[in-house]
């Protein structure tokens, strides 16, 4: 326990920069077992502790083999972010500084972070300016976040309190979702005690779009409380849903437009693209995540709410030791699920603030251009077939080659790439095929490695002829 702090972080800068910069060079997902991990990492806990830089250094050695190169320009998994250098940089000095953003009084440079950031992203992501912000884990949450406040304010509205009565006896909220709803807006409905089984689906259209002349059809077929979840990016495809013409449908009746934006939010942030999340400003709430498309290193969730009352009475919690300032501060925990809390708004901060409105565009529109780009070259190959329209970062890819199977195909070849290691990307079900799943959303991700990615597919692909 004697090493000066000093030394100590000296240590762990040059494990990271040895990390960073060997990543690129080496295999983006690891060869390490898990027993091999296992043996390195584990054994009983150890009745004498060891110097700081000796568990570093340990601990460096052991993980290393097991990490995944999710931050280099060659993951396509999931829908995954990379870290942003001010931002990764924010995020060291958010755990150096270790402040609470619970409460003003506990840290008020992270209170007005989060106010200074908030109103940026507001204003980026062309949301109403008073709408209420919170600094969440993920998009899960944010979604979780926002539908609280829905039902907060619907019942609220029927002359029911929510937060002081619960659930049983309450007036029936009808929940409806799009038939290509992403899984974590029904874990946030299952969290709520709406049950996730207790939704009514839209139909949606061959990209995935809620249809609104279902919604238009279903919607009006009950009256009372209603919430309508729709989506700004489709989890496989990138598509959008219609949100102009949803809103048109769900402000007349006063049912609440909840819009899950996980990554197609930030579409907003493009004059090129911003024309597909047209009407979104008329919804009632958004979830979106920084961790992905904004490039903050994990965890970071951002939610929005356009009635802040709503937001705040759904999520506020007090006890008298709980001071709070009596000035006009913000108290982040009265926008989150949690009460204490990392400093989450810090690294926020620093990715808008290195990259600037210009900035932030750019990122987006060349992670579309790099997707455009691999859905062209592998779209020329016979016997592969690109099967989304690409409008935004996500490319749906299938392999058929004559005579073979294709879902076991397509199934062989992200197989064969990810043992190849030269990328990784991960594979999914789409309309009932079997299809592989890239997701550009990484800043540093250049042509090059869209085409060296595109040579490993390739390669792949022409191995099952
Ligand atoms: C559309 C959509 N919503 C929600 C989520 C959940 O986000 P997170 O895993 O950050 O909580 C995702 C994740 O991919 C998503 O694509």
């Amino acid at each position: 326990m004697s090493t000066a702090p000093h030394d100590l972080l000296k240590r762990t800068l040059e494990l990271a920069r040895a990390y960073l910069d060997t990543r690129d060079a080496g295999p983006v997902w690891p060869t390490a077992t898990v027993e091999s991990l296992r043996a390195a990492l584990g054994g009983d806990l150890p009745d004498e502790g060891i110097d700081p830089v000796g568990v570093v250094a340990e601990l460096s050695r052991a993980a290393r083999p097991g990490l995944v190169s999710t931050t280099g320009p060659r993951y396509f998994g999931f829908v995954t972010g990379g870290a942003l250098p001010a931002a990764m940089a924010a995020d060291w000095l958010a755990t150096a500084w270790d402040q609470n953003a619970g409460l003003y009084v506990m840290s008020p440079s992270a209170s007005v972070v989060e106010e200074v950031a908030g109103s940026w992203l507001l204003d980026l992501l062309g949301l109403p300016a008073d709408a209420s912000v919170g600094f969440v884990t993920g998009c899960h949450m944010a979604n979780c976040t926002a539908l609280a406040a829905a039902r907060h304010e619907l019942l609220r509205r029927a002359g029911w309190n929510v937060e002081h009565d619960g659930l049983g006896g309450a007036p029936p909220i009808r929940i409806l979702v799009g038939n290509e709803v992403h899984v974590s807006v029904l874990g946030a409905l299952r969290m709520l005690g709406f049950g996730s089984g207790r939704v009514t689906r839209i139909d949606a259209d061959a990209q995935g779009r809620m249809r609104p002349d279902a919604l238009a059809r279903v919607l009006p077929q009950e009256d009372g409380p209603a919430i309508v979840c729709a989506q700004a990016g489709n989890v496989n495809s990138g598509a959008f849903d219609p949100l102009e013409e949803i809103a048109a449908l769900t402000r007349p009746r006063g049912a609440w437009l909840h819009v899950d934006g996980a990554f197609g939010l930030w579409a907003s942030a493009s004059r090129g693209l911003r024309h597909h999340v047209r009407g979104a400003a008329l919804a009632d709430s958004w979830a979106t995540d920084a961790h992905k498309w904004l490039n903050v290193p994990y965890d970071s969730g951002l939610v929005f709410v356009a009635h802040a009352p709503a937001h705040r009475a759904a999520m506020s919690m007090g006890a008298a030791y709980l001071v709070r300032t009596p000035d006009e501060v913000r108290e982040p925990m009265d926008w989150t699920p949690e009460a204490s809390r990392r400093a989450r708004g810090f690294a926020v901060y620093a990715a808008l603030r290195s990259l600037g409105r210009k900035g932030v565009e750019t990122m987006i529109d060349r992670c579309c251009a790099m997707a455009r780009r691999f859905a062209e070259r592998l779209g020329r190959e016979p016997g592969i077939r690109v099967l989304n329209e690409v409008v935004l970062n996500q490319v749906l890819v299938r392999v058929e080659p004559a005579g073979r199977d294709a879902d076991a195909a397509t199934r062989d070849v992200i197989a064969a790439v990810q043992n190849e290691r030269v990328c990784w990307l991960g594979g999914t079900r789409w309309h009932d095929m079997d299809a592989m799943r890239i997701s550009v959303s990484n800043w540093s991700t250049s042509e090059a490695d869209v085409d060296a990615s595109v040579d490993s597919i390739l390669r792949a692909a022409r191995a099952q002829r």
